[in-house]
């Protein structure tokens, strides 16, 4: 049986990869949608349709799902600047604005996003909002020491930020060891950018 979710995601997916070119240093993102991504690119590369392909992972769900396709990995110490990243989001609204991180891999994609020259963000239309965080918490993430302390401003802010735990109850850790504030705001977010600069 057909996931529509599923089949929106790969379409969205397949798009993307059609940017991919030879030679190209990419960064590979996180989650569902990322995932088809991935599998295209290891896909396409097997089947010789692109070449001297080599690629940062957004995390090391990534990273082996990467490895197991052959997809040759590198860090950002050996390639510090990527030709593309590609990535999904759980948000996105008309001013493009995206919220991120609703699989836990927020930072290490925000660094490899950063590094790249051109940015794809693979969405279906289920993603797309009027505004962000009317549906979605804004996910944070915070050191473990003092995570607490983040907890007053985000509040000034507007956000009811709530610490992510694993169905066991323990407090969810992203590759990096961090904890996720999840942070719900009342009406949604007004002003991205203000948020965005404060946090
Ligand atoms: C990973 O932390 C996230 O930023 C994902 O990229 C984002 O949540 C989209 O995931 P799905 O494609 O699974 O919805």
């Amino acid at each position: 049986m057909t996931d529509p979710a599923a089949t929106a995601k790969r379409q969205a997916a397949l798009k993307a990869v059609a940017l991919v070119r030879s030679g190209m240093t990419l960064g590979l993102g996180t989650g569902s949608t990322a995932r088809f991504v991935v599998d295209e690119v290891g896909r396409r590369l097997k089947a010789g349709q692109i070449k001297d392909i080599v690629a940062v992972p957004t995390s090391v769900a990534t990273m082996e799902q990467a490895a197991q396709l052959g997809i040759p990995l590198v860090t950002l110490e050996e390639r510090p600047v990527l030709d593309l990243c590609i990535d999904g989001a759980d948000e996105v609204d008309p001013g493009g604005n995206l919220i991120k991180g609703g699989g836990g891999a927020l930072l290490r994609e925000k660094i490899v996003a950063r590094a790249a020259q051109r940015l794809a963000i693979v969405v279906d239309k289920r993603k797309l909002v009027t505004r962000l965080g009317l549906t979605y918490a804004l996910p944070v993430e915070v050191v473990t020491f003092g995570w607490g302390t983040h907890l007053a401003p985000l509040k000034a802010l507007g956000a009811e930020p709530v610490r992510r735990v694993n169905a066991n109850g323990e407090p969810f850790r992203t590759d990096e060891g961090h904890y996720i504030l999840d942070c719900r705001f009342a009406g949604g977010i007004a002003d991205p950018g203000h948020v965005d600069s404060v946090l």
